[in-house]
């Protein structure tokens, strides 16, 4: 085989894709995001056709030429994909350009069709659509490095050319390969594990069992206060709680040995009763799934199956009603969703020559995983190191301890390399997901205007395991509710067991619900009230001199930093007016609009810590280490704009080694919205400092200088977004067509604008494929029976429509320069806005998602039925 016009003398092993084996010569620019031929990550060029390398045949590829990204000619389509940000964390990035590059122009003519077999979750398509179509950005041709403008993502020339090195694109000397047993059942005890036959399988290395496991109890959540969450995990249990935990992991020096001998480890198991329904599991007699915990296990209370609970009020809700003009009252279901990273969970773990510890991980907290691992493992700190290469995507799914402790176990048995990667169908079963949500919500209202009570009661399903189940139901109703001024509140919810897989941390923290609920209620009471819906949330929603309160009405630790709501609202409402983007012609569409307003905390509650250094280089520049880890968030780019700036320099003299935990301090991780506003202020006041002593140590030589920086996070400001859409839908097919998108985002100083606009169209993409299409389907029996790209559906180029972004005017008080974060709270409001447009449209209040077509379809159909009966 001719691989990169190399010649390769390697005999294919039977039944080996080509993906598998290019991987197995090197060619890590070839990704592996699923194993179907769905997702595109593996494209490369057989004698010049692009095809899905993981449906390919290796042996189909002998006598023939192979390009990937490693051999094709650097030249004006990557550099367009540097210049138009056509990436963000960069996974999908090789393939999309192997396709891209072999299209003809009638193909780039038709890109919704030409692309439709390479997927990106990050980006929406649009910056992708500017890179291969050639249209230059305003914002790309800026070169100054000062916060404000569109400086260049620093890893985007090792991105293009498949250079950028993620997790698992590296193979140690040695390396053993894990696979994993995984339980048929929801609920059961193991009466006894034979892995004799597994063992005797040549090549076989270890088969870890619950008899391996230390018996300390975690949860597989990463916060940086252990005690957030209930500690009802550990690393491999005697009792198995959904379909699909870990039961066993078989080591051996293929993958396809560990996978034959894994299928060779017999387990019985004593079965147990089981409970799917988060309502049924509350219920007196529903089987206990974690009544064997200690109380110091955290979880609030196991004999009702309740891994965490909120309740408290405001005023008085029953006087707040019996003042109302009209009282609004539904429950909203809300699904369960999936992050879909491209880059599934994977971790490589070795002993390095001192003895240590070193685990590489795809990962968005580091030394919190460092520190997990310390705890569970029981060993020192400074016998563990932890660090990440590139991130194939997180968005909360690696807030999460999936892997790392299961193959730091193997490698310390084994002491040699030990790497596990989840397939695609694992991250769809085995790992985490959305809490689903059932949401009540009861809303009263004055034709005057103004709210008089709101009372929201929340049943979350953790799953399995309780890992976030506190974290996300506070938060769910924290900023939902208290966006809006309202002398009466009133707030219950809890996040309950079930045998199903655990949920997680997932982009929104839970507001993606909460705001769905909320929001949709607000604007179908508006309507009962015969009021603008707009101007309705304008006269109750918290303004610029409201102090922010909790629930309670005790002062928050949160303060308007800046207040841009108002002008988010306007800019939305005038995009609208112009009425960009018509029907289809010939058919009855009905045509609706909607908005839909969120507010996020800037960081979360409680502290979340971070430390930067900064050094002269010699030979000139500077090289900054921060703690945060680069998952396409962008904000590597984003320090680079601050120390450059605090430096006076060019972001391109700024070197960042990020995500290890030798380089720094501390990093509490990448998660809640925290790389701009918490690792950037460390960054910020690290190069500061360093300035300073540059200046002052003026012109005389000396030994090159360093300075440091930390920042706690603990002063919180809030973000704000509004969503709009128009929307089209067609009553006989039950079709939503999305005629306009318009999105206002206040994130004060926007650092990077082709960046920070690049993560509000990713998000609005990700929301709407929660809303249009995306569903995780479990049986009766617990069992995940969604198991490919293909049948869960995220949105592909053609789904999504170009999302017109615009900024408000502010700056931030208590932000690094003015900023405030913007790669969480873009997805929050689109799902109401979505509902209330098409509401608007046909007069049909839709209180679950998805809205496929099916369901509207139905749902319209039976009121023409109730109407003409
Ligand atoms: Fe496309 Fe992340 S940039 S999947």
């Amino acid at each position: 085989m001719v691989i990169d016009g190399a010649t390769v003398e390697a005999e294919p092993r039977a039944g080996q894709c080509l993906r598998t084996f290019l991987r197995e010569h090197g060619c890590f620019g070839v990704k592996k995001g699923c194993d179907a031929g769905d997702c595109g990550a593996c494209t490369v060029h057989v004698d010049g056709i692009p095809v899905h390398s993981c449906i390919y045949p290796a042996f189909r590829a002998r006598t023939r030429s192979v390009t990937t990204i490693h051999g094709l000619a650097a030249g004006e389509l990557q550099r367009r994909f540097v210049e138009a940000q056509g990436f963000q964390c960069g996974f999908c990035t090789p393939g999309m350009i192997m396709t891209a590059a072999a299209l003809t122009d009638a193909q780039r003519a038709d890109l919704p069709r030409a692309l439709k077999g390479n997927l990106c979750r990050c980006t929406g398509y649009r910056s992708i659509a500017a890179a291969i179509r050639g249209a230059a950005t305003p914002e790309a041709e800026a070169e100054s490095d000062a916060i404000g403008r569109s400086v260049l993502a620093p890893a985007g020339p090792a991105i293009v050319t498949g250079r950028a090195e993620f997790t698992l694109d590296t193979a140690p000397a040695g390396l053993l390969h894990m696979k994993l047993v995984r339980s048929p059942h929801a609920h059961a005890v193991i009466r006894r594990i034979d892995a004799s036959a597994a063992l005797a399988v040549p090549g076989v290395e270890l088969v870890l069992t619950h008899t391996d496991a230390p018996a300390e109890l975690y949860s597989t959540a990463r916060h940086e206060h252990e005690t957030d969450d209930p500690a009802d995990t550990v690393l491999l249990d005697r009792v198995v709680r959904f379909t699909g935990q870990r039961v066993a992991a078989v080591v051996a020096d293929s993958v396809a040995t560990a996978e034959r001998a894994a299928e060779l480890v017999v387990v019985e198991y004593d079965l147990l009763p089981a409970v799917t329904d988060p309502q049924a599991a509350i219920a007196d007699g529903a089987p206990r799934l974690h009544a064997d915990k200690p109380p110091t296990a955290r979880i609030a209370d196991a004999r009702t199956n309740i891994a965490a609970s909120v309740e408290s009020h405001l005023g008085g809700v029953a006087e707040g009603f019996a003042e109302a003009d009209a009282v609004y009252e539904e429950t909203f279901e809300i699904h369960r969703v999936q992050h879909v990273h491209l880059e599934t969970h994977a971790s490589i773990a070795w002993i390095d020559p001192d003895g240590r510890l070193v685990v590489r991980t795809s990962s968005q907290t580091p030394f919190l995983t460092r520190d997990a691992l310390c705890r569970v493992l029981n060993l020192p700190r400074e016998r563990v190191r932890v660090f990440t290469g590139r991130v194939g995507g997180g968005f909360g799914g690696k807030q999460e301890m999936l892997t790392e402790d299961v193959v730091a176990l193997a490698a310390l048995r084994t002491g040699r390399p030990v790497q596990i990667e989840f397939t695609r169908e694992e991250e769809f079963f085995g790992a985490t997901s959305r809490h689903p949500m059932r949401v009540r919500v009861k809303l009263g209202g004055r034709r005057s205007g103004r709210l008089t009570a709101i009372s929201v009661g929340i049943v979350a399903n953790t799953g399995a395991y309780g890992n976030h189940a506190p974290g996300v139901l506070f938060h769910a109703c924290g900023e939902s509710i208290s966006l809006y001024r309202c002398a009466n509140k009133k707030v219950d919810g809890v996040s309950v067991y079930t045998n199903t897989m655990p949920a997680g941390a997932f982009r929104g923290y839970g507001l993606s619900q909460l705001v769905f609920a909320v929001d949709s209620a607000l604007d179908e009471l508006a309507r009962r009230l015969d009021l603008e819906p707009v101007a309705f949330r304008r006269a109750n929603m918290i303004g610029p001199d409201d102090a922010l309160t909790s629930i309670e009405g005790a002062p928050a630790d949160v303060e308007l930093g800046s207040y841009g709501l108002p002008e988010c609202l306007d800019l939305v409402e005038s995009g609208l007016r112009s009425g960009r983007g018509d029907p289809p012609p010939g058919d009855q569409w009905l045509i609706g609009e909607g908005i839909g307003i969120s507010m996020l905390d800037t960081t979360p509650p409680g502290g979340h810590r971070a430390h930067a250094r900064i050094a002269e280089r010699a030979g000139g520049g500077y090289v900054l280490h921060v703690g945060t880890a680069e998952f396409g968030n962008g904000t590597t780019t984003v320090h680079t704009q601050f120390a450059a700036s605090a430096l006076g320099t060019t972001a391109d003299q700024i070197a960042v080694v990020q995500a290890d935990t030798d380089g720094v301090d501390y990093d509490t991780g990448a998660f809640g919205s925290t790389g701009t506003v918490v690792a950037g202020g460390a960054t910020l006041q690290a190069a500061g400092r360093l300035r300073e002593m540059i200046d002052a140590r003026g012109g005389r030589g000396g030994p090159l200088l360093s300075a440091e920086g930390t920042s706690d996070g603990l002063r919180r400001s809030v973000a704000f977004n509004v969503q709009g859409f128009r929307v089209a839908v067609l009553p006989r097919t039950g079709e939503i067509r999305i005629l306009q998108s318009v999105h206002a985002a206040d994130a004060g100083t926007v650092v990077n604008p082709l960046q920070c606009r690049a993560q509000v169209e990713g998000g609005v993409a990700q929301a709407l494929g929660a809303a249009l299409s995306e569903h995780l389907d479990i049986d009766g029996t617990g069992r995940v029976t969604t198991r490919t790209l293909r049948e869960y559906h995220i949105p592909a180029f053609a789904d999504v429509p170009v999302t017109e972004v615009h900024f408000a005017r502010t700056s931030d008080a208590i932000g690094p320069a003015g900023a405030k974060p913007m790669s969480e709270s873009p997805v929050n409001p689109v799902a109401p806005a979505l509902a209330n447009a098409v509401r608007d449209a046909t007069g049909v209040r839709f209180t679950r998602l998805p809205l496929t077509r099916d369901v509207v379809y139905l749902a319209l159909a039976g009121r023409a039925a109730a109407d003409a009966g």
